[in-house]
């Protein structure tokens, strides 16, 4: 595998972009306008100069290594606003809007543009795989790969197979893991795969906890930190996650598995997001924030 595509160079996409560039691949960045594909690129520049600017601090470069490197990965991106230029690449990494028709729209246009043997991975965090395979037409070459926030920093990958995934396709897209630095684990198409499919239920158990009234919030968060060693307890880490973005996750999979009990939507939850407190990125969620630490 040398060349691989990512559309989307939002949040996840830029990250993805940047560790498959500096791990040696050929990348080519896809975005839906000009402005946010600029936005995308500066964010990567930006950071490679930092860690370059890191490397150096630590004295495990000299100054002229450390440019070079990051200069030689910034090099081998070329950024696009046309979808055609993804024709020869070994893997597109998909890291658009998390909107399954639109999603599905652009599969089935990866599917006649890539060559036949070039693997489509998702990141997305909540919707199946399988439907994206089949909106591609090649649902052999469909694996999901989920990566985590911030992509640079976070060490998982979880490299999602469906009923239909070749054995190749899989194999090379769990190599890719391995080749831009990232534990992989394999999961079947399941609904949160495996890191979401614990810790959003176990949100959601915070949450009613709170909403019956055990216990306060800080005492539910003190709990798990100093119980059970968490950074940080469910409570912030749902501000930390976004209120929306938990409560969307959660009405997806509530309404495709109406019967599993560990998906429930918490009162409490829908009432937050109905008056606009998203969490930290609002500056109020659960509790009141004041940038990155708690007001
Ligand atoms: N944010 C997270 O913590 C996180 C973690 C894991 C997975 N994900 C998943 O990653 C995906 C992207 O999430 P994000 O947080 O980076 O979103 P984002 O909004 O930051 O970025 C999405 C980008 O995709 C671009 N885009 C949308 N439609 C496009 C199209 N048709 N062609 C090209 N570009 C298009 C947008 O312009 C935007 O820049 C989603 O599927 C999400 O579920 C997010």
């Amino acid at each position: 595998m040398k060349k691989v595509g990512v559309v989307g160079c939002g949040l996840m996409g830029h990250g993805i972009v940047q560790v498959a560039a500096q791990a040696g691949f050929d990348v080519v960045a896809v975005e839906a306008e000009q402005g946010f594909l600029d936005k995308g690129l500066g964010r990567i520049r930006k950071s490679l100069d930092k860690l370059a600017a890191k490397a150096v601090e630590k004295g495990k470069k000299s100054a002229e290594d450390a440019k070079s490197d990051a200069d030689g990965a910034f090099g081998r991106i070329h950024g696009t606003v046309d979808k055609s230029d993804l024709a020869d690449c070994d893997l597109v990494v998909e890291a658009i809007v998390e909107n399954l028709d639109v999603k599905k729209a652009l599969y089935a246009e990866l599917g006649g543009i890539c060559k036949p043997e070039t693997i489509l991975a998702s990141n997305t965090s909540s919707f199946p795989i399988a439907e994206m395979g089949e909106a591609s037409g090649r649902p052999e070459n469909m694996v999901g790969l989920h990566f985590f926030n911030p992509v640079q920093l976070m060490k998982l990958v979880e490299v999602v197979r469906t009923d239909a995934t070749s054995d190749d396709s899989f194999a090379k897209a769990r190599a890719f893991g391995e080749a831009v630095g990232k534990v992989p684990v394999g999961c079947k198409d399941t609904p949160g795969f495996v890191v979401n499919r614990l810790l959003v239920p176990y949100m959601v158990q915070s949450l009613l906890m709170l909403e019956r009234g055990d216990a306060t919030k800080q005492d539910i968060d003190a709990a798990m930190q100093f119980g059970c060693g968490h950074p940080m307890g469910p409570i912030t880490l749902t501000d930390y996650v976004g209120l929306d973005t938990t409560l969307s996750i959660l009405q997806g999979w509530c309404e495709r598995y109406p019967d599993e009990p560990a998906f429930a939507i918490p009162a409490i939850l829908e009432q937050k997001v109905s008056e606009g407190k998203l969490g930290r990125k609002t500056g109020e969620g659960f509790y009141k924030w004041d940038g990155d630490k708690k007001a």
